[in-house]
């Protein structure tokens, strides 16, 4: 997809679609809009007049120009009432009209930014939307598809592929079209790396091992201002990684300790650190889950995923802070060597824990990540992992589930999330919930029972956060989506790579 800037007259340039953005307001449109309704001699007008077109958010019409401008097709989408517009909805609206754009079969279209100062939108802002919007909601996963040439609808070459943003950058103080050319790269960096994230989720786990992971990530440390270092099992045996190690022991893919960094401040001596679930796939282990469904779990790295990506979209943003970013990447499967339940495994920070369950394995590869994270000092910490089933019954598939052990990051993640439409509810980590995961033999055990499954899986890694500020993200139920809506596609979401990225800038502005 190539998105680009133009100026001129929106009614004057060829393209194979014109997309105006329509409002449920008494002005329904924009100076672009009327200066095509104008063209129109006030078609579009009295299709607004017969209550033909709303602007209700979501509305797509297509309309013929029959021959009064160069353009044919005329396809306005409805964002609602500008008083309660916000940059997600916006963003939403624009990926919901690009896949109709493409099931109408246009390649070029021409559109135009759109601001609003009353709601903080800047043109920039809205470009930086659009971009994603566009990019996000076309993205398919087509790497592992044979010969293409037999379904043309998934041949490239013939897809919506350029979007000409026209407007006349000269006429609003203080707006250039240099600050709206890096509204598209912003969104262009963001929704790449989304879809960087979304590829991995989606690649099925013979195509996507822990050391393919390692390679994925070292890829994007070559691409950008990252460092990449991998620590083998030799050196997490010296370190005493005992709970990660315990869950590869029954894989024959060698696991990988992935580490990120970004150094965009080096004066300052604090490094915020994200910290992955890398589980490339989840058999269960000896406690075997069901054979219906369990192809999903080739996406159980969801949330080591959503760090590589922020962390690469961090990189080419080039704020001015550090962050590193931290994947426990390794199978969970039942072979012969493989952790059995009733087992003690030693955690990198001493404590020991009962594998009551071997399916609860993210927990583990999570208490040596964080417990790592502590000898280096990092702080905040901030975990993402596709956790527990128990979050999908808790929250369902709107919201993921955070906790933590200090409100203020809580918070600050909340509304770093709020502002790209990524959103988190807040389960509590009450000292009673400890009960369930006391152990007979040993410090602590890695399950709870059905009860709070979600927060048991926090009140365990709790214990390896310690005293840093720590948040946890389960995206159990918001990594993959079963249907196209709004920035999603079926498939694998990248949720929380826009989450983590937005935290960091954030950061880095105050
Ligand atoms: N990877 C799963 C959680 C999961 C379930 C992710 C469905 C995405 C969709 C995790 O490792 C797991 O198996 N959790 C168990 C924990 C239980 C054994 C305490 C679960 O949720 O059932
Ligand atoms: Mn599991
Ligand atoms: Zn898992």
């Amino acid at each position: 997809m190539n998105i680009q800037l133009d100026e001129g007259k929106l009614s004057k340039i060829k393209a194979d679609a014109i997309l105006l953005h329509v409002f449920q307001d008494e002005a329904h449109f924009d100076e672009h809009g009327i200066e095509i309704d104008k063209a129109l001699d006030g078609y579009l007008s009295e299709l607004i007049d017969d209550g033909e077109i709303t602007g209700k958010s979501g509305e797509i019409n297509l309309l013929h120009a029959m021959g009064r401008i160069p353009t044919e097709r005329i396809v306005l989408v409805g964002h609602g009432h500008t008083a309660d517009l916000t940059l997600d909805i916006f963003r939403a609206n624009c990926a919901e009209v690009a896949r109709f754009l493409r099931r109408k079969k246009v390649k070029h279209v021409t559109s135009t930014p759109y601001s609003n100062q009353d709601v903080g939108f800047s043109h920039a802002d809205a470009i930086e939307a659009i971009t994603e919007g566009t990019l996000l909601g076309l993205y398919k996963f087509l790497k592992r598809k044979g010969n293409r040439d037999n379904d043309s609808s998934e041949d490239e070459d013939d897809d919506f592929n350029t979007l000409t943003l026209v407007h006349d950058w000269t006429d609003k103080e203080g707006e250039t079209r240099i600050e709206a050319q890096k509204g598209i790269t912003k969104g262009t960096i963001i929704a790449e790396s989304t879809m960087l994230a979304r590829d991995l989720i989606n690649e099925p786990g013979n195509h996507l091992t822990p050391t393919d992971m390692a390679a994925a990530a070292q890829t994007s440390a070559d691409n950008s201002a990252l460092k990449c270092n991998v620590l083998e099992q030799p050196e997490m045996e010296s370190l005493g990684m005992g709970a990660l190690l315990g869950v590869a022991r029954g894989s024959h893919q060698p696991p990988k300790f992935i580490i990120l960094t970004y150094k965009g401040d080096p004066d300052s001596d604090q490094t915020i650190c994200f910290l992955g679930k890398g589980i490339t796939f989840d058999t269960g282990g000896i406690s075997l889950k069901p054979a219906a469904n369990m192809g999903a779990m080739k996406g159980d790295m969801g949330g080591g995923a959503a760090v590589i990506g922020a962390l690469t979209a961090i990189g080419k943003l080039e704020p001015k802070i550090n962050v590193t970013g931290i994947v426990a990447a390794t199978e969970n499967m039942p072979g012969g060597n493989a952790t059995k339940p009733g087992d003690v495994l030693t955690a990198m920070n001493g404590k020991t824990i009962e594998v009551e369950n071997t399916d609860a394995e993210g927990r583990l590869v999570l208490a040596d990540a964080l417990s790592y994270a502590q000898t280096k000092n990092y702080s905040p910490l901030i975990d993402v992992a596709t956790l527990t089933g128990a979050a999908r019954v808790a929250l369902g598939t709107v919201c993921s589930a955070i906790m933590g052990n200090d409100q203020s990051l809580i918070d600050e993640v909340i509304s770093a999330g709020d502002r790209v439409g990524e959103i988190y509810w807040q389960l509590p980590l009450f000292e009673d919930y400890k009960e369930q995961i006391k152990s007979q033999t040993a410090d602590i055990k890695n399950t709870g029972g059905a009860p709070a499954g979600a927060i048991t899986a926090g009140k365990f890694l709790e214990e390896f956060a310690e005293k840093t500020p720590w948040a946890h993200l389960d995206i159990a139920a918001t990594s993959m989506s079963s249907q196209d809506k709004g920035i999603r596609v079926k498939g694998a979401t990248g949720v929380a790579v826009r989450t983590l990225t937005n935290f960091a800038l954030n950061r880095a502005d105050n």
